[in-house]
């Protein structure tokens, strides 16, 4: 395999309320990566549209999720933060991916089954086509690590596979081309610590999510200090005692997740957090854990809050940062064209 310069992409989604699921099992992860790696993250508009979205909505969505990259510590100067519709290079590098993508693996997709439901017939084919359009993301920039949720691990696999074929089926074009051995890399998903997955407070066997229509279900970044308390205090708990080993935490969804919780926002382990806190009980560990999520989130939300009421300033660090991705999304893309045998001016 050829040697690829390490680089880092991920996305998120302007989908509205970002949540402390997309905090911990990925922003904070886009955070440490900073120190080591060149960075690109995304907001993902193109993929936002495969279900229904009220464009004002969006618009604001789109501003929502910048600002949160850049109050949570990400520095779009050092790095680069944009939206993907302003680099049209994933769409067309999408399209070349539908074509390398076979129906089979597309069908196997648990996520496109969840999202699609019963009424699958009437699902956008966007919806269906949807990881195609994250490797050609992830790819067009022929990056090679990814850090996301556990939730995103299949999806990561598939582009993987879309590489590999690629590389397969125009191994001869590519060598012609002057590359070694292989074009793409195969992107490897980071996915890793004690919050890949973050439940719902309000039953630790459903995923934190964005659409969930309890808000008590899950911690806004924009939810102040009332808020977050009060949301920790009502979660769902069993009426044990914490256990001291990790052990015990199994088959106890809820407080596997609070602990789970705790131990990333304190950057540490369950292992560790049950340690200090093993024999309490849940009202003593909630207080604490409410004081750490407030003395955490809080300064995010508020920071968030300042940026959002700067457009112009957001609006700018998206064009800076679509200009610098669309640069190497073009070399890419015109690499693609030839290896294709497309003719090109
Ligand atoms: P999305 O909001 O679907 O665009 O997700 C953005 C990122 O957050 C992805 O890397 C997801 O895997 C991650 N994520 C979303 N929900 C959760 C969750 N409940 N726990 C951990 N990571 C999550
Ligand atoms: N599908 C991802 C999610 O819902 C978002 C996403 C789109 C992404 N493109 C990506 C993540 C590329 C990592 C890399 O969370």
């Amino acid at each position: 395999m050829a040697h690829f310069k390490e680089l880092v992409f991920s996305g998120v989604q302007p989908t509205g309320n970002l949540h402390l699921g997309n905090y911990l099992g990925a922003i904070v992860k886009f955070v440490d990566l900073q120190k080591s790696h060149d960075c690109i993250y995304c907001v993902v508009d193109l993929h936002a549209i495969t279900v229904a979205q009220d464009p004002l909505q969006l618009t604001a969505n789109i501003r929502e999720v910048t600002a949160a990259f850049i109050a949570c510590g990400i520095d779009p100067k050092a790095h680069i933060i944009f939206n993907q519709s302003q680099v049209p290079e994933h769409a067309e590098l999408a399209w070349v991916f539908n074509c390398v993508a076979r129906l089979g693996w597309l069908n196997r997709m648990t996520q496109f089954k969840e999202k699609a439901g019963k009424d699958r017939e009437n699902a956008s084919v966007g919806l269906y086509a949807y990881p195609a359009l994250m490797a050609a993301d992830i790819l067009v920039y022929r990056a090679t690590h990814v850090p996301v949720g556990e939730d995103q691990k299949q999806h990561l696999e598939l582009s993987r596979d879309i590489a590999q074929k690629f590389n397969n089926d125009f191994a001869e074009s590519i060598a012609r081309n002057g590359f070694n051995d292989a074009f793409f890399p195969l992107p490897e998903p980071l996915i890793q610590g004690p919050a890949t997955r973050v439940m719902s407070l309000r039953d630790g066997t459903k995923k934190m999510s964005k659409s969930d229509p309890s808000d008590y279900s899950r911690i806004n970044l924009t939810d102040d200090a009332d808020a977050i308390a009060q949301k920790v205090r009502k979660a769902k708990t069993d009426p044990e005692p914490l256990p001291s080993e990790l052990e015990g935490l199994k088959a106890r969804p809820e407080a596997d997740n609070l602990v789970g919780i705790f131990a990333a926002l304190n950057g540490t382990s369950k292992a560790d957090i049950l340690l200090e806190y093993g024999g309490a009980q849940f009202s003593t560990f909630k207080s604490a854990l409410v004081d750490l999520s407030v003395a955490k989130l809080g300064p995010i939300g508020a920071e968030m809050k300042r940026l959002v009421a700067d457009q112009a300033y957001i609006d700018a660090v998206l064009a800076d940062g679509s200009e610098r991705a669309g640069a190497k999304a073009r070399q890419t893309m015109n690499a693609v064209k030839d290896i294709l045998g497309f003719v090109r001016r």
